[in-house]
């Protein structure tokens, strides 16, 4: 901390806010993408909605049959082609052909750098929009609640602050490129198991719809101040479409739950599209209808479509609620404009164009840096000449990468992990390994280097280490940890043996280092206090160019400075949380989950959320807290701007008005070009009942040597405050409130403290 350059400005404000901020829309530079207001888009959907039989509207609510995922059904008649629906959030999935393995929401986190928040969905987008799909089924956005949730690698970690500015950015990047996004699994769908409850994770289709889902129960404060936060954060980005999820809420179906349809999401948060059905997640038909449910995906099971028209004729559900269906269906595709020129429907169309050039940006600036004892990273081809490299996760998998989708996705690959498994995996154009592209640094650097990929072979392994010239040897330890939707992990330990293999190398070489290539948390206390293991670097998902960016950063070629988006624990039931393996899964921990619960019962994990570190140092100086003038509006129409879209939706944005503005100036004090990520955590007074300290706004700077840079965070609205359970409302509470810029979540890493008084 940084007690010179200490500014506090104490502000007693009232706090009757009001929103006059007048927003150009104009001068957006970012978005390339004309398109229409919601209002604009509802009309003309309406418009289309009154050409329409009572039995082509019916017809409309549920799925068909082609080569997406889903379909809309066309109408030929008003020239409207119907819409594609296809996975998945990190590039075209579903085994297509000329697609990029972007790195999933996990990796992208761990950036910490909305800019590449916005650019990976941009880039995503595009590959989407040309190969003619109207709907990307993504951004998945539910929290990492349980460690080992089999699809924690395609969301964005446990923190909902960090989910919501994923999901925002990530929405304005498709949704720019024209292509309608999906926030996905609505609601609280973090784990896998008993997701049809007593099958497996994929069953036949009767069986699928025949099964219930486990059930989440929830409390009021919890649902709005965790898991509800992303979604919010989706819908005011002006999303699309929302996705229901396989559980129960309080022993309700997602998709058929009043509550959370009409409730929270069409009621609440103002949310203007549709809602469909997960993949078979719907159970019944009229009561979907009744309780906010729009679309039926995939259909042909009979709920909603057809059989809807018996039912607007006894007058069970009346026909202004099938219009609103069928309007919220339309309204995205005209808001986007996908109703002018939007491109043919070909899964297959090469769009690639050169991706890989921001996918090994983003994927590079997901890399963590754990541990570097001594400096032992970066190495130095001059001094750092010969290396021993072992582990399968170094190199390719021996099956290929199948095209087969399912068996690719739901086996785990023995090789390097670009991406996990299930609906989520884009089978890669390629992919490069980490061993591929050290060989090809060796030639060019003159690198003598040695490997052994089949880390069961414990007497290739154990003859390596009287290798001539081992003794002065770096060793590198590639390590991985695989999961899949439709199951979760049973364990948090490195796949293969992994911890074994550290500690057979760490026992021989002084010189290990680790690369660890997870899906999300893993337990590393076998090796990591080893006196060898003297490098840890976190590769987590990093797509098709994990070979060129696991090298730029082991040589220094790219500073690393990720940031972990979970905890990581010394010991597993330090959690607190894990998956239910009955039929309910109560949410007994409230708010206090991942940091806040590890701060509330004081338990010292081994690496905090937040945690990263850089090949150089940073200093923080000048605190300055003040509040956004209504009058004085530059820093918070600055901020709005760059968030503002005209399919925006400007009422559930009122919440995200900046109320105060946080600056301060961060210095590159080493010698090397590097990033370091500020992160802001607010305490509250004590009748707003938060844990001690929440993340409310970050910033990733990135700087030359000595050079420095002033840094702007703004608090909303709703940043600064609680979900009041009794007046059902965000509410302020007033007392003195905290706040920290620190690098991680660690207190001992807060540089700069101040506090404001409402
Ligand atoms: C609606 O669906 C039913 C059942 O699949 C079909 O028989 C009917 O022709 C469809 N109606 C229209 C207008 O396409
Ligand atoms: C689905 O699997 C169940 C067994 O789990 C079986 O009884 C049923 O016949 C199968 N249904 C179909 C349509 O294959
Ligand atoms: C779930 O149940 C709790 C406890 O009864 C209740 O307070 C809450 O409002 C319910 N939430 C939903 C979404 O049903
Ligand atoms: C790896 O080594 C083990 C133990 O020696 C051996 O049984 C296995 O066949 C080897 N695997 C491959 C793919 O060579
Ligand atoms: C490898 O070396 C370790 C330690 O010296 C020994 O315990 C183990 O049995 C050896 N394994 C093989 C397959 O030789
Ligand atoms: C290996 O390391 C030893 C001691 O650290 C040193 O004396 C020796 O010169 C090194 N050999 C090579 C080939 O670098
Ligand atoms: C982890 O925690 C559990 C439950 O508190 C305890 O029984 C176990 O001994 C702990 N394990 C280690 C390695 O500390």
């Amino acid at each position: 901390m940084n007690g010179n350059h200490l500014f506090v400005i104490i502000i007693i404000v009232g706090f009757s806010f009001t929103y006059s901020t007048v927003i150009n829309l104009n001068s957006n530079k970012q978005s390339k993408h004309s398109s229409r207001t919601w209002d604009q888009a509802i009309a003309m959907a309406k418009a289309f909605v009154a050409q329409l039989t009572l039995e082509e509207k019916c017809n409309m609510t549920a799925g068909i049959r082609g080569p997406c995922a889903g379909h809309i059904f066309p109408v030929s008649h008003l020239n409207f082609k119907g819409l594609c629906f296809q996975d998945s959030p990190s590039g075209v999935g579903g085994g297509v052909l000329y697609s990029t393995a972007f790195v999933p929401g996990i990796h992208i986190a761990a950036s910490w750098d909305q800019d590449l928040f916005y650019k990976r969905g941009a880039a995503i987008g595009k590959e989407f929009q040309g190969k003619g799909v109207n709907v990307i089924l993504g951004p998945m956005i539910n929290i990492d609640r349980n460690a080992r949730h089999g699809r924690n690698w395609e969301g964005f970690g446990a923190d909902p602050y960090l989910s919501g500015e994923n999901s925002f950015y990530y929405i304005q990047g498709i949704q720019d490129q024209g292509v309608i996004a999906t926030a996905k699994h609505y609601i609280c769908n973090e784990q896998e198991t008993n997701r049809f409850f007593g099958l497996p994770g994929f069953p036949n289709r009767s069986d699928a719809i025949n099964a219930k889902g486990y059930s989440v129960n929830i409390d009021d404060k919890t649902i709005h101040e965790i898991y509800l936060w992303p979604f919010a954060s989706s819908v005011a980005a002006g999303v699309g479409s929302v996705m229901c999820s396989y559980n129960q809420i309080n022993g309700t179906q997602a998709c058929q739950n009043d509550k959370i349809l009409n409730g929270l999401l069409k009621e609440e948060l103002q949310f203007l599209g549709n809602i469909m059905s997960d993949w078979f997640a719907i159970k019944t038909g009229v009561k979907s209808v009744l309780a906010g449910l729009d679309v039926e995906m995939p259909g042909g099971d009979g709920f909603l479509g057809f059989s809807l028209v018996q039912a607007v004729k006894n007058r069970v559900i009346s026909e202004t609620r099938i219009n609103d269906m069928i309007t919220r269906i339309l309204a995205p595709y005209y808001l986007l404009k996908q109703d002018e020129g939007y491109p043919s429907l070909d899964l297959d169309r090469d769009v690639m164009r050169d991706n890989y050039k921001i996918n090994r940006q983003i994927s590079s600036a997901g890399i963590i840096l754990l541990k570097n004892k001594n400096n032992v990273l970066p190495f130095n081809v001059n001094k750092n000449k010969y290396f021993f490299i072992y582990g399968a996760a170094a190199g390719q998998s021996n099956e290929g990468s199948s095209l087969n989708f399912f068996i690719a996705a739901l086996k785990p690959p023995t090789g390097a992990l670009y991406q996990g498994g299930g609906s989520g995996y884009v089978v890669p154009t390629y992919a490069i390994d980490p061993l591929s592209s050290f060989l090809i640094k060796g030639r060019d650097s003159h690198l003598q280097i040695q490997y052994i990929t089949n880390q069961s072979d414990y007497n290739a392994i154990n003859d390596s280490f009287s290798f001539r010239g081992f003794a002065n040897a770096t060793c590198l330890v590639f390590i991985s940890a695989w999961s899949t939707e439709g199951t979760d992990r049973t364990d948090l330990h490195a796949f293969n043996n992994g911890d074994k293999l550290v500690q057979t190398v760490a026992a021989h070489c002084a010189n290990t280092v680790v690369i660890i290539n997870s899906v999300s948390q893993l337990n590393i206390e076998a090796w990591i206090d080893l006196p060898n293991v003297v490098g840890v670097i976190w590769s987590g998902m990093p797509g098709s160019e994990y070979g060129p960016v696991i090298v730029d950063v082991l040589f220094g070629d790219y500073n690393p400075g990720g940031k972990l988006v979970f905890t990581l624990a010394k010991n597993d039931s330090d959690y607190g949380t894990d998956i239910s393996k009955t039929d309910s899964s109560n949410y007994n921990e409230g708010v206090f989950l991942d940091y806040r619960h590890f701060d509330k019962y004081n338990i010292v994990p081994r690496y905090y959320f937040g945690y990263g570190l850089s090949y150089t140092t940073f200093s923080f100086s000048h605190l300055h807290i003040s509040k956004c003038e209504k009058e004085k509006y530059t820093v918070s129409s600055q901020h709005q701007q760059h968030r503002m879209r005209p399919y925006t939706n400007i009422v559930a944005s009122r919440m995200y008005m900046p109320i105060y503005e946080i600056t301060f100036t961060v210095t590159n004090t080493g010698k090397v070009y590097g990033s370091e990520v500020s992160q802001l955590y607010l305490g509250f007074p004590a009748t707003a009942q938060q844990p001690p300290k929440v993340l409310r706004g970050f910033e990733r700077v990135y700087l030359a040597p000595g050079k420095s840079k002033q840094v702007s965070l703004v608090l909303t609205q709703k940043d600064i405050s609680y979900w009041n359970v009794i007046n059902q409302k965000w509410t302020v509470a007033p007392g003195i409130y905290t706040v920290w810029i620190s690098t991680s979540a660690n207190k001992d890493d807060v540089k700069l403290q101040s506090f404001f008084k409402i």
